[in-house]
C-alpha cells in the first residue's frame, strides 16, 4: 500500500505555475484571482484562506470580497458583473454553497465563461462533456494528475465514483472516461453499492459522509482516491472512506487531510493562470 502525497503533488504544480508566473510579470502582466464568499461557513472560510495563501504562494494577485450572508441576489450579481469588467482580474471563484436564499445557478452563469476558474458554467461544463476545454474542473483534474503523477493507468479499468454532484461526481467521470476508463457513476439510489464498487479497480468516494466506505467495498489491490472533507464523530476532519479499515486493502490511498484537497487548490491556480493567458492572447 501506498499513500498518495497531494501536498507533494501539490507544491510541484504550483512551483511549476509559479515559475510561469515569473515569466509572464517579466512581461509587466500580472494573473489576478477573485474570490467572492458570502456568510460565514466556517468550512468556505478555511477553503477560501488556502486559496488565497496558494495566490500568494505562486505570485497571483489576489482580491476578496466578503459579502454578509443577507446579500442579496441583486447585489451578488452585481458584483460579478464588475468582476466580468476588471481587466486585472482573470479568474472569478464564487465558493459554494451559498446561503439558501441565493440562485447559485443563476450567479454561476454570471460569470464570464472565460473567467470561471473553477470551469462551473454551462459553456464550460458543455466543453468538457465533448474533450475540449480550457478549464478543467478543480477537484477531478486534481484527483487525474496524482493519477499520473504516480503512474497508475486509467485506460481499460473499471473505474466508479461515488457521488454524482455537479462539482465532482459528473465532471471525476468524465474525465476518467476522457482517459479511457470503463466508469460507473453510483448514487443514494443505486442497487447492490458494496457489489459494484468492490469491483473497481479505480475508486473514488465522493458523497459527503464520513467513513462511509468500508473494507468490503474495496477490491484486493484497488486505488481508492477519497474526495470528503466531513467530521468525524469527535468533530475531527475526516473523508468519506475509513482509511483505518480500507488501506491494506488497497495498493494506492489518498489520505484526508492531505490528498485530493491540496490538489484542488493547486488546479485553480493552473486554470488561473490559463486565463490570464488566454486573456491576455500569450
Ligand atoms: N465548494 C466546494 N468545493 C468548491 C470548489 O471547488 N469551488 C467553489 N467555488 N466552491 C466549492
Amino acid at each position: 500500500m501506498q499513500i498518495i502525497d497531494g501536498k507533494k503533488v501539490s507544491a510541484e504544480v504550483k512551483a511549476q505555475v509559479a515559475k510561469e508566473t515569473e515569466l509572464l510579470k517579466s512581461k509587466g502582466i500580472v494573473p489576478g484571482l477573485a474570490v467572492v464568499i458570502v456568510g460565514d461557513d466556517p468550512a468556505s472560510r478555511v477553503y477560501v484562506n488556502n486559496k488565497k495563501k496558494a495566490c500568494e504562494l505562486v505570485g497571483f494577485k489576489s482580491e476578496e470580497y466578503a459579502l454578509p450572508a443577507q446579500t442579496t441576489q441583486q447585489e451578488l450579481l452585481d458584483l460579478v458583473e464588475t468582476l466580468n469588467d476588471k481587466k486585472d482580474i482573470n479568474g472569478i471563484l464564487v465558493q459554494l454553497p451559498l446561503p439558501e436564499h441565493l440562485d447559485e445557478k443563476q450567479i454561476i452563469e454570471a460569470i464570464n465563461s472565460i473567467k470561471d476558474v473553477d470551469a462551473f458554467n454551462a459553456v464550460n461544463v458543455g466543453k468538457i462533456m465533448i474533450g475540449d476545454y480550457d478549464f478543467l474542473p478543480c477537484t477531478p483534474a486534481g484527483v487525474m494528475e496524482m493519477l499520473s503523477y504516480y503512474n497508475i493507468p486509467v485506460s481499460g479499468k473499471n473505474c466508479v465514483v461515488i457521488g454524482r454532484s455537479n462539482i465532482v461526481g459528473k465532471p471525476m467521470a468524465m474525465l476518467l472516461l476522457h482517459q479511457n476508463g470503463t466508469v460507473t457513476i453510483c448514487h443514494s439510489k443505486t442497487r447492490n453499492l458494496n457489489e459494484i464498487c468492490a469491483g473497481a479497480d479505480i475508486l473514488v468516494a465522493a458523497v459527503g459522509i464520513p467513513k462511509f466506505v468500508k473494507a468490503d467495498m474495496v477490491k484486493e489491490g484497488a486505488v481508492v482516491i477519497d474526495v470528503g472533507m466531513d467530521r468525524d464523530e469527535n468533530g475531527k476532519l475526516c473523508g468519506d472512506v475509513d482509511f483505518d479499515d480500507v488501506k491494506e486493502k488497497t495498493s494506492y490511498i489518498t489520505p484526508v487531510p492531505g490528498g485530493v484537497g491540496p490538489m484542488t487548490i493547486a488546479t485553480l491556480m493552473k486554470n488561473t493562470l490559463k486565463a490570464c493567458k488566454l486573456q491576455n492572447n500569450c
